[in-house]
């Protein structure tokens, strides 16, 4: 293409981003509480939400959805479905409808498919896009425009997708999907579940077998939803590794799901109950797949009590009502191998170690440094400012915890510093209730991505 095309794209992309970055910050000390008691429930899970909705639009017929998270990330997936075709309604209910085009007959959304700060969306769609013969532009926030993109684009340009990226391989970003797409082995080379989901979804509309080989388990939503929606997917385990095969062409069948409530978000509760005394809370049906739920294992290995009351299964995915009573915990080593089992779910960890007797280290944790923020520099730099011991390494931290003590909290002008990343705001809220001055958080605005009843629960909980 010609370099004066090249540019008029470019000065296109970066219009619309311009456009899209909005929102003045709200900030908000969180304080000290009295202790967290009753039961509460946590909205449903993301990583399930997206998925709903991109599958639901993928078959032929109506999928009704309850349990729906209605945070701007997921609403970002249903209003870029809809740009292509599928009739998407909440019901007074609050259940969700979505009527579905089928497998290769999305339509060209006539508008950039704007994606606010969600990477998920962003990732799975260019996956879904990938094998239709329709183009797109994607946008996305300032923390989602920094986030690499080619470990989605390499797969999936290898199955002839073509794309068009801000420098870096980044937002804003064009992508020509390809139809027919080829099938593709691909080994996915970080332990990512976007990646890995971006490829079974491109493989949806693709004639033949597209293999995924996962040398490291992820989350596996992904897997067992296609499979409940009717794809004829297989997983072997060959030599220690997962291989995942999707047969193209599928004719997905309407579903009704029942989604559970969101670990990552019940997370922040978990950990708030075990710092502030007194505290004896239930967190209500909690997806508890083995593949989110690491973070439950490493607070009983430092103390935490937390109980699994009625466990079951809700959609497919295993559920239990969470009892987490205020614990003394103790720091300890935290085995790398648990990191893609917990992986959204460090920066509270963070917090329950700067509060613990003895010392924390992490390691192997390279991923969170390109999530919705650098969230190992995030989070040292937030826990110094509220007084903690943190020392800063390339792959994790090592926390010195106060043994209990209330960490001192930020200066009355002193704000922590969210980078437009939900989890660093709600794990700084937590860190403030377990703090003498409480801690200034400089922007809660991003928590409405994923959580936004946060601020209101945390009220009730602590009433
Ligand atoms: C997600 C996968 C994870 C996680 C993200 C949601 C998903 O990202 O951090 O919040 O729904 O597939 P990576 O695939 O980048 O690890």
């Amino acid at each position: 293409m010609p370099l004066s095309k090249r540019r008029a794209i470019r000065r296109n992309l970066c219009r619309i981003i311009t456009i899209s970055s909005s929102a003045a910050p709200s900030p908000h000390r969180f304080t000290m509480s009295g202790p967290l008691t009753g039961a509460i429930r946590v909205p449903g899970d993301k990583s399930i939400s997206h998925r709903s909705l991109m599958l639901g639009a993928l078959a032929v017929g109506e999928t009704r959805v309850t349990g729906l998270l209605e945070g701007e990330d997921v609403l970002a997936t249903a209003v870029a479905m809809r740009s292509m075709g599928a009739e998407i309604t909440r019901e007074d209910s609050g259940t969700w409808s979505i009527h579905g085009v089928g497998v290769g007959s999305l339509l060209q959304p006539d508008v950039a498919i704007e994606m606010g700060n969600s990477g998920t969306s962003t990732r799975l769609l260019m996956g879904v896009i990938a094998s239709h013969a329709i183009s797109a532009v994607f946008t996305g926030d300032a923390s989602l425009s920094r986030r690499p993109m080619g470990r989605v684009i390499e797969p999936l340009s290898m199955m002839g997708a073509q794309f068009e990226t801000s420098p870096g391989g980044t937002l804003p970003l064009r992508l020509q999907g390809a139809c027919p797409a080829v099938p593709i082995e691909y080994r996915v080379p970080v332990a990512s579940a976007q990646v890995k989901s971006a490829v079974l979804l491109a493989g949806l509309n693709t004639a033949g077998i597209t293999r995924v080989i996962e040398p490291v388990m992820t989350r596996d939503h992904s897997e067992r939803m296609l499979r409940g929606f009717g794809a004829e997917l297989t997983v072997e385990e060959v030599n220690g590794e997962r291989v995942i095969e999707i047969r193209g062409e599928a004719t997905l069948q309407p579903q009704t799901i029942e989604v559970p409530g969101d670990p990552s978000s019940a997370a922040f509760f978990v950990v708030a109950a075990l710092l502030t005394e007194g505290s004896d809370l239930v967190i209500e049906n909690v997806g508890l797949n083995p593949t989110r739920a690491a973070l439950l294992g490493v607070l009983r290995q430092m103390g935490g009590s937390i109980e699994e009351l009625n466990r079951r299964n809700v959609g497919g995915e295993p559920v239990a009502d969470l009892r987490v009573r205020h614990s003394a915990l103790t720091g300890i080593e935290v085995d790398p191998a648990v990191a893609p089992s917990m992986i959204d779910e460090f920066p509270v960890l963070f917090v329950a170690a700067a509060l613990a007797k003895g010392t924390t280290r992490t390691s192997g944790l390279d991923e969170l440094r390109v999530k919705e923020s650098d969230r190992l520099s995030a989070m040292a730099t937030a826990l110094t400012l509220a007084g903690a011991q943190v020392e800063e390494a390339e792959d994790g931290l090592t926390i010195h915890g106060s043994g209990g003590e209330p960490l001192p909290g930020t200066a009355e002008d002193a704000a922590v510093t969210t980078h437009l990343d939900h989890r660093i705001a709600m794990s700084m809220a937590v860190a403030g209730l377990a703090s003498r001055k409480g801690v200034l958080v400089d922007d809660t605005a991003p928590i409405a991505t994923s959580f936004p009843t946060f601020r209101a629960l945390l009220e009730e909980a602590a009433a």
